[in-house]
């Protein structure tokens, strides 16, 4: 796809990742609409492009937002390029977590990005040649403790990404899933962060997630896995999962520990 005649809906576009990837596009010439429950974080992107950019207030898990976001890009003549980026995790073992917490990340996670899909397609469907995609995470491919439920809405996207790849097979619209590693945003509570030093894990910057998802949109990829060894462990986790139950066993107390929340925070109403 020409970026420089992209016209976008990008969710999640005031999140570390969606950001960034909101300023490579309007680099790049796209148009784009940003949409986020909070303008704050985009004012400087939105004054520095304002031919490119424009900002739709919506929280996705709600059918009203989502055909708000439809009437948005009907006015900008439709779409060629949906982005799925919004996103929200909790790192703690599943018994630490409220239902409402699981729900909530069922919802923005699987739901929302399934159901705006489906609205948007039609629209996606006029376009000479259209993409949608999907920002999962490589912990959509390798279960990890700590993550139980945020993996199994990874799995999720990942599977109808592929589903949905085959289901427009005959349609000029393709199907991006993109798998990122750790990125330094916000998403990582303290606790995810000290896992993550404490493990030595790599990274990434989100102006690099973002550059990647670019490059992968300009050459029509079908998927982007980031990060070297993160690609080799999902491909040994599917051959091999045995092999890696047995290395990650060995970092449950770790997990264990610093996923651990106080007491008082677990006496919510
Ligand atoms: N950071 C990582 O380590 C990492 C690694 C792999 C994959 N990912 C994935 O990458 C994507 C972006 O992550 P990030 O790190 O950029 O996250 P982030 O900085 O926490 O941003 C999350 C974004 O999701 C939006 N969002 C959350 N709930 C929403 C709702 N109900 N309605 C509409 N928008 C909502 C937020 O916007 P508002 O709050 O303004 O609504 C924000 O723009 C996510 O899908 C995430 O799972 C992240």
């Amino acid at each position: 796809m020409r970026l420089s005649e992209a016209r976008v809906v990008l969710t999640g576009a005031s999140g570390g990742i969606g950001l960034a990837i909101a300023d490579a596009l309007c680099a790049s010439g796209a148009r784009v609409l940003a949409v986020s429950r909070h303008r704050e974080v985009l004012e400087p992107l939105l004054e520095r492009y304002p031919q490119h950019l424009a900002w739709v207030a919506a929280d996705l898990t709600f059918l009203a937002d989502r055909r708000k976001v439809l009437t948005a890009a009907e006015a900008i003549g439709g779409i060629n390029l949906l982005i799925n980026a919004a996103g929200i995790n909790h790192f703690a073992m599943l018994e630490q977590l409220d239902d409402s917490e699981i729900n909530a990340m069922l919802a923005v996670n699987v739901s929302a990005p399934i159901c705006l899909t489906k609205l948007m397609l039609p629209l996606l469907k006029q376009a000479d040649s259209a993409m949608v995609v999907n920002v999962g995470s490589t912990y959509g491919s390798i279960g990890y403790a700590g993550y139980a439920s945020y993996c199994a809405t990874k799995f999720a996207l990942r599977g109808f990404s592929e589903a949905l790849r085959r289901e427009l097979a005959d349609t000029r619209v393709g199907v991006l899933y993109v798998a990122p590693r750790a990125t330094r945003t916000t998403m990582n509570s303290p606790a995810a962060q000290a896992l993550n030093d404490a493990l030595k894990a790599n990274v990434d910057d989100p102006i690099t997630v973002a550059s990647a998802v670019i490059h992968a949109i300009a050459g029509d990829r079908r998927d982007l896995y980031l990060g070297w060894p993160e690609r080799f462990f999902v491909r040994l986790n599917s051959l091999l999962p045995n092999l890696v139950d047995k290395g990650l066993r060995k970092q449950l107390p770790l997990i264990r520990r610093l996923s651990h929340k106080p007491d008082n925070e677990n006496l919510k109403p």
